[in-house]
């Protein structure tokens, strides 16, 4: 028996009562991928094109009309083409006219051209009102929909009705919008997908610099050396040993510059006793990269862990413990157990395990859908406070390693310190000028300075 038929029907099956038609001139892969999004969120969608009959596959349920009948048939137009053709947009104007013309598209280079392609659209059809949207966003994004990391969509345009309506479609598509002005703020969106990493290109290099500086110092010191000094081919440990060295060392020396620019902006404020005057243009770029500069510290602090993990697998360690067990058994010796060096290596173990424990906790809410879910407060206490404390371990951890060796003098071959004494040098100072800043009087002044910037505001 066939159920009756009821009125109500289930959410989301029933289509809406009058769709709205948008259309899409270009029919290349952002416009398929767009058409594709636009339908699947309840739009109808016409394309235009030169060959409405021959113009490729195209999303399911989508319309193909002519550039003409297709502008006139929608009020908000989707320009999937490149710049170089939009000429053609001219012998539309009557067509376009107080239409909302999305301006989709990005250039390959910074530069390219002296206007903004939303701007020279603009200039080209002045009846139609142009938004810049979406450009940020790749086909596959906007096929998928958002996603965390991809969620926001910004827009720029003069007509405030105009962004309006396509900020509407951007949140019914699922997008987070964001309003950057007018047509002005075009170029700086245009601009923005080619820059390649840009937060992180200056911890890359640093890394990078820091990674072959290290590799080279410790090459002379622990190879070179005992192969001149004496005539020792240490050369296998290259690959353990001093990999061993070089990541634990830069990635301690990174996670130190992570809070430098922090203690030296304190400084700045308590120098100056105000919170008005800006910072100079390199301690803000500093600051800015504070969390790539703390993921690649992490990075290099997870292989630390791993080559630290296979130390025991190790053939040349076997074979040493092996060699000075035969040995003793050989002339009869028993050791001593040495409660000293019981109570160094267990320190320092335990120093690690704890500073990566608390640095593996500031990686990941520094993750943005970690961090979007704690409150400030509770964001600023784990980055600032457990970030203190997972410097002064890891720190603390090198120091109990370095344990006495700093006072012999066979630790410094060819005059040169150990690389994990050099490494101890950036993190000392950030803990002591951060020992001087928390000092009661020192923090008042501090505190005070920084409320008085957040009370009053000058404009
Ligand atoms: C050295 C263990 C975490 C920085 C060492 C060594 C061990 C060790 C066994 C001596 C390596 C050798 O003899 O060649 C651990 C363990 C950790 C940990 C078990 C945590 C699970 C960290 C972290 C940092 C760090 C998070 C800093 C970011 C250092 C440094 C050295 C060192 C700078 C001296 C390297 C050198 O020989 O020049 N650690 N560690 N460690 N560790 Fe760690």
């Amino acid at each position: 028996e066939k159920p009756e038929s009821v009125s109500l029907c289930p959410l989301g099956a029933a289509p809406a009562p009058e769709q709205e038609l948008l259309c899409i001139f270009g029919t290349g892969d952002l416009g398929r991928s767009l058409g594709q999004r636009l339908l699947q969120s309840g739009y109808r969608v016409v394309y235009g094109s030169r060959r409405p009959h021959n113009c490729g596959p195209l999303p399911q349920g989508a319309q193909v009309m002519s550039h003409e009948t297709a502008a006139q048939s929608a009020s908000l137009v989707f320009l999937c083409i490149h710049r170089e053709n939009y000429d053609f947009l001219t012998t539309l104007a009557p067509q376009l006219k107080g239409k909302v013309l999305v301006d989709v598209s990005n250039n390959l280079k910074k530069n390219l051209y002296p206007e903004a392609n939303a701007e020279y659209l603009q200039r080209l059809i002045p009846g139609a009102h142009v938004v810049k949207a979406f450009n940020t966003l790749s086909a596959w994004a906007l096929q998928n929909g958002p996603s965390d990391a991809n969620r926001q969509v910004y827009l720029c345009g003069n007509s405030v009705e105009a962004k309006q309506a396509v900020a509407e479609t951007a949140s019914k598509l699922g997008f987070a919008v964001l309003d950057r002005g007018s047509l002005k703020a075009a170029r700086e969106l245009e601009d923005s997908p080619l820059l390649l990493f840009p937060e992180w290109r200056l911890p890359l290099r640093l890394a990078v610099g820091l990674t072959a500086f290290f590799f080279f110092y410790l090459l002379i010191r622990d190879v070179v050396y005992a192969y001149v000094d004496q005539g020792k081919n240490n050369s296998f440990r290259i690959m353990v040993s001093l990999a061993n060295k070089v990541f634990p060392i830069v990635s301690l020396i990174m996670l130190s510059l992570c809070y430098l620019p922090g203690v030296i902006a304190a400084i700045f404020q308590l120098y100056r006793g105000t919170k008005y005057r800006r910072f100079p243009d390199w301690l803000d770029r500093w600051m800015l990269c504070r969390k790539q500069l703390g993921l690649l510290a992490l990075g290099f602090a997870s292989l630390h862990v791993l080559y630290t993990l296979i130390i025991p697998i190790r053939y040349y360690v076997r074979f040493r413990i092996a060699a000075s067990t035969i040995s003793k058994i050989k002339e009869n010796q028993t050791s001593e157990f040495d409660i000293t060096s019981a109570w160094r290596g267990d320190s320092y173990y335990s120093m690690g395990i704890l500073g990566f424990f608390l640095f593996f906790l500031l990686g990941i809410t520094s993750l943005p859908s970690v961090s979007n879910a704690l409150s400030w407060r509770e964001f600023s206490f784990i980055q600032s406070k457990l970030g203190y404390l997972a410097l002064f371990f890891c720190t603390f951890h090198t120091y109990l390693y370095g344990w006495d060796r700093f006072l012999h003098p066979s630790t410094y071959k060819w005059y040169t310190p150990p690389g994990y004494m050099l490494s101890l040098v950036v993190p000392s100072v950030v803990l002591i000028f951060k020992l001087l800043l928390i000092l009661p009087c020192v923090d008042k002044t501090l505190t005070r300075i920084r409320q008085g910037w957040e009370r009053c505001d000058p404009e």
